[in-house]
């Protein structure tokens, strides 16, 4: 069974013990595949059903996606020393990041690790929070690596064709996306996040190597972006960022990177805006206040935002880590699926300009 996690289309399955990587349906949104890639999540869907038998079918479903675990205990990662830890006073969107967070460090527990992220389990232990309200737990956790390690493969890809380039990895949270892929030094990488979320990140997560730097603002801002060199191609990563922005400041944000640099890709999540609207199923969502805001049924809509913007890569959450599910699981899958906006409740998008 799948549920949706905090500002992230991460599909949380109840799963088998395998924990191999996703082989999740990829498909190409390029010219000659626009049916596949229209076709899908429009939002026409969403109103195939009348109003009530949709809200009753879809609140049946909801409530059977967004079930609630009883979490793992987070005393299972041991705690540092109480004067080491962090306090958390950060709220709404910026105290999600928790959630993705605690995430992959669950994941990084398991046997067999989609991220091997040991260092996201040692910030866990260095902070000072309840990661029950987070409502993630171990099966939970694989939903989160799934989909950060497709955006790591997407970006990985994009940087062994540029071996000079730059990365925006924006509202970077506590993610160590840098360490992760280890870029050479010719690679300049970007995070970006709320100064509050930066000044913890530089508390909690040692440096990375190369030629890294740390950008306090709001993605939304004008005069960051106006600081990095136009000078190489340049991938924009953001993973659980766009439902939390407005449509406007989503459709900005594009159009100020695909009009600065001069080629590059856009590698993000999106939720779908049946997702939007069950966002009170969300438990971090929910409990930390904040609000999704810009769902996107059909990616191609985003090509007309720049030209030479094209969306050529689009993975349907809930076909991910369908490798991973019981057999009854994926028969829950397969039926959720076939719920006008299920289908399109989360995204995982790859656009090139
Ligand atoms: C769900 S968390 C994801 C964090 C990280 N990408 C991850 O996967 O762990 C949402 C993040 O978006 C950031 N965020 C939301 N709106 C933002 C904005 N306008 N500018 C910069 N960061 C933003 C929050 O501060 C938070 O770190």
């Amino acid at each position: 069974m799948s549920v949706w996690v905090i500002g992230a289309v991460a599909p949380l399955r109840e799963i088998t013990t395998s924990t191999r990587p996703s082989t999740a349906v990829s498909r190409t949104c390029g010219e000659n595949d626009t049916v596949n890639c229209r076709g899908r999540g429009a939002a026409g869907a969403a109103d195939a059903l009348s109003p009530p038998a949709a809200t009753t079918a879809a609140t049946a479903a909801t409530i059977s996606l967004f079930r609630t675990f009883i979490p793992d205990s987070p005393h299972s990662f041991g705690y540092a020393a109480m004067v080491d830890r962090e306090k958390i006073t950060l709220t709404g969107a910026q105290e999600t990041m928790l959630a993705t967070l605690y995430g992959r460090a669950l994941d990084s527990r398991l046997p067999a690790s989609i991220l091997h992220d040991d260092e996201a389990a040692r910030a866990v232990k260095r902070i000072d929070y309840d990661f029950r309200k987070t409502g993630i737990k171990r099966t939970s956790a694989v939903g989160v690596a799934v989909r950060a390690k497709t955006l790591d493969d997407w970006a990985a890809a994009f940087l062994a064709r540029n071996q000079e380039a730059t990365v925006l990895h924006l509202a970077c949270g506590l993610d160590t996306r840098a360490q992760r892929l280890s870029p050479p030094a010719s690679v300049r990488w970007v995070d970006v996040d709320f100064p509050e979320v930066i000044e913890l990140r530089e508390r909690l997560l040692p440096s990375p190597a190369g030629d890294y730097r740390m950008v306090r603002s709001s993605v939304t801002s004008d005069e960051w972006l106006q600081e990095i060199p136009a000078d190489r191609p340049t991938v924009a990563v953001f993973e659980g960022l766009s439902m939390y922005l407005t449509k406007d400041d989503g459709k900005r944000l594009i159009q100020r990177i695909t009009e600065r640099f001069r080629g590059g890709e856009l590698l993000f999540d999106c939720y779908g805006t049946l997702g939007v609207r069950l966002q009170k199923w969300v438990p971090a969502v929910r409990r930390t206040g904040a609000s999704l805001h810009w769902g996107i049924d059909d990616p191609t809509e985003l090509e007309a935002w720049h030209d030479g913007l094209k969306c050529r890569e689009s993975r349907n959450s809930m076909e991910l880590g369908l490798d991973q599910m019981s057999a009854l699981g994926r028969l829950n899958m397969k039926m959720l699926a076939g719920i006008p906006g299920f289908r399109t409740i989360g995204q995982i998008l790859r656009y090139e300009f």
